[in-house]
């Protein structure tokens, strides 16, 4: 059986899971919560790559690896070329905020962005959007950092999360006075569709929200060399191992409201 890391700084990582459990029922998932490094937006690139090689080699020693998913937009815009440079025959998917989707969908012609600091401000992400506005030049993207939503939503603080996601929609919006109005609306942080909730209400029903997760899931499938699903839906063969670094409260709580009930979570030492 195939068995494939997935990796994020807390919990944000789960609604990427969630979407690799349904397209691949046949693989063993190890979920890694970086908790005592949560959240990743005030680190640096170097904690960010640190980290990264410690948790891949980790997963490494304890049994054979088939791929590794960063299912982290932070940690992929600071440390996929580093670990995909150190493991060079480890397959490793990333995630990163989907414009080109949202492009071709927008009809007002007006994409926003939601993520960290670290991911906006990174030159992966610099070089993503130059990219898309040549490819479409028809297109705005507007991009606004979130401070504290992920933690907020790592915290399960409820009226931070209405508060942060506010603040966040009404920056958009002030970056943009007189444009057309945003009707896509990038979730470029894993943590960010746990708000889904809160931000359609803010955005209304005109605004579509886009999460990557499914897109990861398949590409995920395409690195594995495994075949496309067939009609009849396999049934989970292997349960997830949970991980985290730091104390497993929050994950043991996600993990439990959003993936499975039973969920047990060790700590991994580094
Ligand atoms: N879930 C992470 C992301 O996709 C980051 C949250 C954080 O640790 O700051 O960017």
């Amino acid at each position: 059986m195939k068995r494939v890391g997935v990796w994020d700084s807390g919990v944000g990582g789960l609604s990427v899971l969630r979407a690799l459990l349904d397209e691949l029922p046949e693989v063993q998932f190890v979920y890694v919560a970086d908790g005592a490094f949560a959240p990743y937006g005030g680190h640096s690139a170097d904690t960010i790559i640190a980290r990264a090689l410690g948790i891949t080699q980790a997963l490494i020693d304890a049994s054979e690896l088939d791929a590794m998913v960063v299912a982290c937009n932070t940690a992929t815009a600071g440390a996929i070329d580093a670990l995909r440079a150190r493991h060079d025959r480890l397959p490793v998917v990333g995630v990163e905020p989907a414009l080109r989707p949202a492009a071709q969908s927008t009809r007002t012609g007006h994409v926003g962005v939601l993520a960290t600091r670290g991911t906006l401000t990174s030159p992966r992400y610099a070089g993503l959007l130059a990219r898309m506005e040549a490819a479409y030049p028809h297109v705005r993207f507007t991009s606004q950092a979130c401070e504290g939503l992920a933690d907020a939503i790592e915290q399960d603080d409820l009226p931070q999360i209405q508060r942060l996601c506010e603040v966040g929609w009404r920056s958009l919006g002030q970056q943009s006075p007189g444009s057309a109005p945003i009707d896509q609306l990038v979730l470029g942080c894993t943590h960010y569709p746990f708000a889904r909730p809160q931000l359609e209400g803010l955005c209304g029903p005109g605004v579509h929200l886009i999460d990557p997760a499914e897109a990861v899931a398949r590409q995920t499938r395409n690195v594995l060399g495994l075949p496309a699903p067939g009609p009849v839906v396999s049934p989970r063969t292997a349960p997830v191992e949970w991980l985290d670094t730091g104390h497993a409260f929050n994950l043991a709580r996600a993990a439990r409201r959003w993936i499975t009930p039973d969920a047990q979570v060790r700590v991994l030492p580094i």
